[in-house]
């Protein structure tokens, strides 16, 4: 058997690594004990607040209502310690009901879909069982590639939360009400949340995902020798406030100021933005095409949760009647003040089996309205697509994009040749551009039932869409594969297998394809969304069937 000679390179330092600690001397290089050193940012740079204004001048930020401080030091049970290098500080998440905090451990942050906190997943669910974020061995990092959603906010305006605080209200004007046992809380409880914003823990998230990819890629740094970085976001005060938060992670304090452009997009209805491009998909938000999930969910949890409602009304004397609604409320309530507040006392009124059922819920309502199962879901990712591709191929799309909306195509508004990328958006886009990047290995199994929970899909909402969830691309050099150079699909640490999905990528242990043929598959991909006809035309779409995120031809 003959060897070429990079596998016998190989073969070489894979014999030297498991003889480290044998007899085999080692002679110490010339530079042994020297110091070496990176600069960044790179003389004469600094960032422009006219080129790149700042929040106060791009406007447009949404609503901005405030809660209460929180008072964990007041409210929780216990105190937050830090109990790792992972943990959730400082957030308390009760045990649900029926667990022991000494004797169970059941993470019930990890059953609240998009509201869940990020957590690490395994390759091992998609497929990859050896592989890791880490660089493969024999290949080097080129260029990341990131698309991250802020982190923990308050409710947006008007959803369930508040509508269950009104209705208590009212039942308090109309009659009145009384509660017992686990509802004793309730006879108390005032609603705390303001709207829209980031929390103290949700800026932490993005804070620390920018120290992460600082730890992680930071050397990609070096590459940038006469220019800084552009990082985008969108106008909501939320969006700006994460992309900050990750610049000050990544950066520093004060650095940050000076050496990255912050580049502000406006989110406003109509504006084709490819981060918020519901503003102008029409469909997105028609209740028998875009948002086919938002009923499917709902028409679920009106069957999962009555035995925990019944407990619940026994609890409660007076005018004041529980819906499913209310259950879903309730639990969203356990999430939110947990995210904001640091505690919530709705969390241990719920069981184990209405967490799962919670996030199940969440798995519904996103499959259908954002995954596969939403006729809308590639078109609405199509424009971050063709914005990977544009930096990929170092080329501008040819066709109308969403690039062009607030800024002009341009080298300083959309450089193409960065070797990190940092864009900040919403969960429902993070999954939206999923969906226009054929990752199906995120969805195998049969479409979600919405009547009952079969387990048979390995698509969890918690693990692709929650705060701070991100999806990251490796460009890599690996010589000793053919062609050298190759790429992979991250999704919360998840290394994401293609070779299903993307014709001539081989079955890979890393995930790994040859960067060619991949970009090949994408523009077939942007060739064959057609965002006008998905977006706008006259058809009827339903819930359990699997589109491929594609409206069905009528
Ligand atoms: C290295 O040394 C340790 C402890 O002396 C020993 O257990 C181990 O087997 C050695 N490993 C190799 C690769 O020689
Ligand atoms: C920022 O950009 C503007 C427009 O190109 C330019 O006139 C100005 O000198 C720049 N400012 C800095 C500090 O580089
Ligand atoms: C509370 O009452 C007001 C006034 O009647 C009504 O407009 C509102 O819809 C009610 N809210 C809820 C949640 O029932
Ligand atoms: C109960 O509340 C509803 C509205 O929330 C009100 O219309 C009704 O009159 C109340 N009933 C009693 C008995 O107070
Ligand atoms: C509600 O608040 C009152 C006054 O602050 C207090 O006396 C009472 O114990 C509270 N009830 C509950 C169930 O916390
Ligand atoms: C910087 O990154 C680009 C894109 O990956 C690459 O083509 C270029 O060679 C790199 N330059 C340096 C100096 O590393
Ligand atoms: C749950 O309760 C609803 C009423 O809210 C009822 O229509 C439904 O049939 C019940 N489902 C089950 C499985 O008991
Ligand atoms: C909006 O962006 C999408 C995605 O890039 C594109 O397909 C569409 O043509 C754009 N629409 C307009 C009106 O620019
Ligand atoms: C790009 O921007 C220019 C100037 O604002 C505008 O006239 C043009 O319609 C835009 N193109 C697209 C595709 O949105
Ligand atoms: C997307 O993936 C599916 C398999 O999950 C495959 O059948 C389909 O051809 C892929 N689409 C493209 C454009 O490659
Ligand atoms: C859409 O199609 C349906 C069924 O063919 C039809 O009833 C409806 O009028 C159409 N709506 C529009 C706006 O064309
Ligand atoms: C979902 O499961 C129910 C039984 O719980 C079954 O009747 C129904 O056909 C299933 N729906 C789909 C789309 O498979």
């Amino acid at each position: 058997m003959k060897f070429s000679p990079i596998t016998v390179a190989l073969l070489a330092e894979v014999a030297a690594v498991s003889a480290a600690n044998s007899t085999i001397q080692y002679t110490a290089s010339s530079d042994v004990g020297s110091t070496s050193t990176d600069a960044f940012p790179p003389i004469g740079t600094v960032a422009n607040s006219t080129l790149f204004p700042p929040e106060s001048v791009v406007g447009f930020p949404g609503p901005t209502p405030t809660g209460v401080e929180p008072a964990m030091a007041q409210t929780a049970p216990i105190y937050p310690y830090a109990t790792g290098a992972s943990n959730s500080f400082p957030l308390v998440a009760e045990q649900p009901k029926g667990h022991s905090a000494l004797s169970t451990n059941f993470d019930i942050t990890k059953y609240w879909g998009n509201l869940s906190p990020w957590y690490s997943v395994s390759s091992a669910d998609y497929g990859l069982p050896d592989t890791s974020p880490l660089i493969p061995d024999g290949c080097t990092i080129n260029q990341v590639h990131l698309l991250y959603r802020h982190g923990a906010r308050y409710p947006t305006t008007g959803s369930a939360p508040s509508t269950f605080a009104g209705k208590l209200a009212n039942a308090t004007k109309a009659g009145g009400f009384s509660t017992s046992g686990e509802l004793a809380f309730l006879s108390n409880w005032t609603y705390k949340l303001g709207a829209e914003l980031l929390t103290p823990f949700g800026r932490s998230q993005n804070f620390q995902l920018g120290v992460a990819y600082r730890q992680l890629y930071g050397e990609l740094l070096n590459n940038f020798t006469d220019t800084i970085p552009v990082f985008r976001t969108q106008s909501q005060d939320r969006m700006v406030k994460t992309a900050q938060n990750f610049a000050a992670g990544f950066f520093g304090v004060p650095e940050y100021v000076d050496q990255v452009n912050i580049e502000i997009l406006v989110e406003t209805p109509g504006l084709n933005n490819s981060g918020a491009p519901y503003e102008i998909c029409n469909n997105s938000n028609v209740a028998t095409r875009g948002s086919i999930g938002s009923a499917a969910a709902a028409k679920f949890a009106s069957n999962a949760f009555n035995g925990t409602l019944a407990r619940l009304q026994s609890q409660v004397s007076g005018n004041l009647t529980f819906t499913p609604t209310d259950a879903i409320a309730m639990l969203q309530l356990c999430s939110y003040e947990t995210d904001a507040l640091g505690y919530s006392a709705f969390c241990k009124l719920f069981t184990e089996q209405d967490f799962i059922n919670y996030e199940y819920f969440y798995d519904i309502s996103f499959y259908y309205n954002n995954g596969p199962g939403s006729p809308v879901s590639a078109a609405q990712g199509k424009g971050y697509l063709q914005e990977f591709v544009a930096r990929f191929t170092q080329t501008y799309p040819e066709a109308l994009s969403a690039l062009n909306e607030t800024f002009d195509n341009s080298s300083t508004y959309f450089p193409l040749n960065q070797s990190i990328y940092a864009d900040a958006t919403h969960e429902v886009v993070v999954l939206d551009t999923l969906m226009a990047f054929n990752l199906t290995a995120l969805f195998n199994g049969p479409p979600l039932n919405v009547t009952a929970n079969y387990q048979q899909s390995n698509f969890v909402a918690s693990k692709v869409v929650p705060f701070g969830t991100h999806f990251t691309t490796q460009v890599l050099e690996c010589p000793a594969r053919s062609p050298s150079k190759q790429i992979r699909f991250i999704v919360n640490d998840a290394v994401v297998p293609i070779s299903d999905s993307h014709p001539g990528c081989p079955v890979d242990a890393d995930g790994l394809c040859s960067f060619s043929n991949v970009v090949d598959i994408l523009q077939k991909r942007i060739q064959e969304i057609d965002f006008n006809y998905d977006c706008f035309a006259n058809y009827t779409a339903s819930a359990g069937q699997d589109y491929n995120g594609r409206a069905p031809k009528m």
